[in-house]
C-alpha cells in the first residue's frame, strides 16, 4: 500500500468512526431532542480543542452475533480538550452505537481517560446518556462499571468530577455520576433510577412515569440526587463551563481568579435595612449575599432542593468563595435533615478544593418533629457539624440574626475553628429564642401567676434584652466584630486577603468517620 493510500485508509476509517451508529441512529438521536456525542462535545469545550483518544477501539465480544457488529469508538467518545482554556478529560456516551450501552472495550476508554486526568490534574466530565450495561457482554460490562466506580471514588477530592445525564442512566450506572460531585440533568430528556417503572410496578405495585420516578425536576426538587436542572443540553454544558469557573483544576491549586471592577469598598447600603424590624419576619436570604459579592453575582447550586439552606458560589475581590446560608423565606431557616445534608456535602467539596467558606447565618435552630427526630436529624445534623470542623480551607461567617442552640455551634462558629466571626447589630446568639426560654426557666412562675400574659411579655422582653443580642458573645470573643451590615464586602474581602495563606491541618489519620 502507498502512503498514499495508506494516509486515506486513515482517513476512511476516521470518518467512519465520527459517524458512530450511522446517519439513521444519529436522526433518532436528533428526533428525540438530543444532541449526538460529538456535538455535545464541541458545544461544551473551547472551539477546536477537542483530541479524541481510543477512536479506533471496538468491542470484543463474539456471542450474540456481536463479532459482526463493530462499531469505531463501541459507544463512548473519550479524550482532552480545554475550557477557558483549561485542561479538562471528557468522555461522551454514543446512544446511536448499542445505545451508548457500557461494553468491556468502552469501560477500558472511560478507565483510560479518567487515569489520565488523575495524572493530569484536571477535572473529568462524564456525558451520561446510556442503555446501562451491554445486555450482550454480562460480567464483563457489570466488572467495566466496577473499574469506573473505583476510580471515581479514588478521584474524590483529588480532581472534581462532574456528571451530566442527557439521557437515560439506569441500574448500577447511577451510581458513577453518584459519587461525582455535581450532577447536572436535563429537562425532558433525562433520567435516573435503579429500576424503572416496570420493576416498580411488578414489586410494589406503584404506577409512576419515568419522568416523576427520576426526571430532572425529581432529582432536583425532591431526592437531592442532581444539583442543576438544565433547561436543555445547551445550558446543560453552559452550566457546567460557568461551575469550572469557580472551581480549581485539582485540590492543589486554588481556584481561579477573574477580575472585577466592583469595587472591593463599596458600600452596601440596602443592607442597613435589610433585617426586618420583626424577627419572625422572614427575608431572602439571597439578597444579603448578593449584595456582598462581586457584580452581585451568585452562582446558586441545588437551588431546588432543600431551601432552607442556600449554597452556591460567587466572587469576592475576583477570588472564588462559596457560600453556605440559611434561608430565612423557608422552614424560617432551620436546619433538618435534607439542609443537613445539602451543605456538609457542600461545605466538605469546598474544603477539598481550597475554596473558602464563606456562611451566612440566620437559624432559630434544628427542625422540630417526630418525623425529623425519627429520620436521623441527630445523625444527619452532625455531617453538618462535622463538615464544618473538619474543613480548614478559609472560614468566615456572618450572623444575620438568629443563632439559636446547636445550629449556632454548627454554623462554622469560632469554636469549630472559624477564623473570622461577624454579626450584624440584629443577631440574636443565645440557647434558644426569648419565648422558649422564658417558657422553661419561668415555668414555676408562670404556673403561679396562671400563665399571665402580661408577666409572660415581661420576662420575654427581659430575655430578648439580655441575650437576643450579639455583645455577650462579643465580650467572651466569640465573635471577632459587630460590624454594620453596609460595610460586609470591605470586610469579607478584607478578611479573605488576610487568610490568603491560611494553613490549617486535621490529624494524621487514614480517614475519619463521618456519621453517614
Ligand atoms: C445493548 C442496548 C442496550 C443495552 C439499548 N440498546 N440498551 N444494547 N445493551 N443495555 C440498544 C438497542 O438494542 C437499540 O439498538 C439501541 O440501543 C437503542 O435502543 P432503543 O430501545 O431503540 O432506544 P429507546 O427506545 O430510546 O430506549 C432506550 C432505553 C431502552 C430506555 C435505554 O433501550 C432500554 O430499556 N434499554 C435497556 C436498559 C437496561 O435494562 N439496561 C440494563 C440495565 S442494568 P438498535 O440496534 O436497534 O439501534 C445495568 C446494570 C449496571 O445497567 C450495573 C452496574 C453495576
Amino acid at each position: 500500500m502507498t502512503v498514499e493510500k495508506k494516509l486515506e485508509d486513515l482517513k476512511g476509517k476516521k470518518e467512519q468512526a465520527e459517524l458512530g451508529g450511522g446517519k439513521p441512529r444519529i436522526e433518532r438521536q436528533h428526533q428525540a431532542g438530543k444532541l449526538t456525542a460529538r456535538e455535545r462535545i464541541n458545544l461544551l469545550l473551547d472551539e477546536g480543542s477537542f483530541q479524541e483518544t481510543d477512536k479506533l477501539v471496538v468491542h470484543q465480544s463474539h456471542d450474540f452475533g456481536m463479532e459482526k457488529k463493530r462499531i469505531y469508538g463501541d459507544g463512548v467518545v473519550t479524550g482532552y480538550g480545554t475550557i477557558d482554556g483549561r485542561n479538562v478529560f471528557i468522555f461522551a456516551q454514543d446512544f446511536t452505537v448499542f445505545g451508548g450501552s457500557l461494553s468491556g472495550a468502552n469501560a477500558a476508554k472511560i478507565v483510560k481517560i479518567m487515569d489520565l486526568a488523575m495524572r493530569g490534574g484536571s477535572p473529568i466530565i462524564g456525558l451520561n446518556d446510556s442503555g446501562g450495561a451491554r445486555i450482550q457482554e454480562g460480567v464483563a460490562s457489570l466488572g467495566g462499571y466496577a473499574d469506573i466506580f473505583l476510580r471515581n471514588v479514588l478521584a474524590s477530592g483529588v480532581i472534581p468530577q462532574i456528571s451530566a445525564i442527557i439521557g437515560p442512566c439506569a441500574g448500577g450506572a447511577v451510581y458513577s455520576p453518584a459519587i461525582t460531585d455535581f450532577i447536572i440533568m436535563a429537562k425532558g430528556t433525562s433520567n435516573m433510577f435503579i429500576t424503572g417503572p416496570e420493576v416498580i410496578k411488578a414489586v410494589t405495585h406503584e404506577s409512576v412515569t419515568m419522568e416523576e420516578l427520576g426526571g430532572a425536576e425529581t432529582h432536583n426538587a425532591i431526592s437531592g440526587v442532581a444539583h442543576f436542572a438544565a433547561e436543555n443540553e445547551e445550558h446543560t454544558m453552559a452550566l457546567i463551563r460557568e461551575l469550572l469557573s469557580f472551581i480549581p483544576d485539582n485540590n492543589m491549586e486554588d481556584p481561579p481568579e477573574r477580575e472585577t471592577s466592583d469595587l472591593p469598598d463599596r458600600i452596601c447600603e440596602d443592607l442597613d435595612s435589610a433585617i426586618p424590624d420583626d424577627p419572625n419576619h422572614p427575608y431572602d436570604m439571597r439578597n444579603v449575599i448578593r449584595e456582598a459579592l462581586d457584580d452581585n453575582y451568585f452562582f446558586e447550586v441545588q437551588a431546588h432542593y432543600a431551601k432552607n439552606i442556600v449554597i452556591g458560589y460567587g466572587r469576592l475581590g475576583g477570588k472564588s468563595v462559596a457560600i453556605v446560608a440559611n434561608q430565612p423565606d423557608h422552614l424560617a431557616g432551620a436546619l433538618d435533615i435534607n439542609a443537613s445534608d445539602k451543605g456538609a456535602r457542600f461545605v466538605r467539596f469546598c474544603d477539598a478544593f481550597n475554596i473558602p467558606l464563606i456562611t451566612f447565618e440566620d437559624v432559630p435552630g434544628f427542625l422540630p418533629g417526630v418525623a425529623q427526630e425519627h429520620g436521623g436529624i441527630i445523625r444527619h445534623g452532625a455531617k453538618l457539624l462535622y463538615a464544618f470542623s473538619e474543613a480548614t480551607v478559609p472560614k468566615i461567617t456572618v450572623i444575620t440574626r438568629k443563632a439559636y442552640g446547636g445550629a449556632y455551634c454548627v454554623m462554622a462558629s469560632k469554636h469549630i475553628r472559624a477564623d473570622i466571626n461577624y454579626a450584624f447589630p440584629t443577631a440574636e446568639i443565645a440557647v434558644m429564642g426569648p419565648e422558649g426560654a422564658v417558657n422553661i426557666i419561668y415555668k414555676r412562675e408562670l404556673d403561679e401567676a396562671r400563665g399571665s400574659a402580661k408577666l409572660r411579655e415581661a420576662k420575654v422582653d427581659e430575655f430578648r434584652e439580655k441575650f437576643a443580642n450579639p455583645y455577650i458573645a462579643c465580650e467572651k470573643g466569640y465573635l471577632d466584630e459587630v460590624i454594620e451590615p453596609k460595610y460586609i464586602r470591605s470586610k469579607l474581602i478584607a478578611a479573605l486577603e488576610m487568610l490568603k495563606n491560611k494553613r490549617d491541618k486535621n490529624p494524621p489519620k487514614k480517614h475519619g468517620n463521618i456519621p453517614l
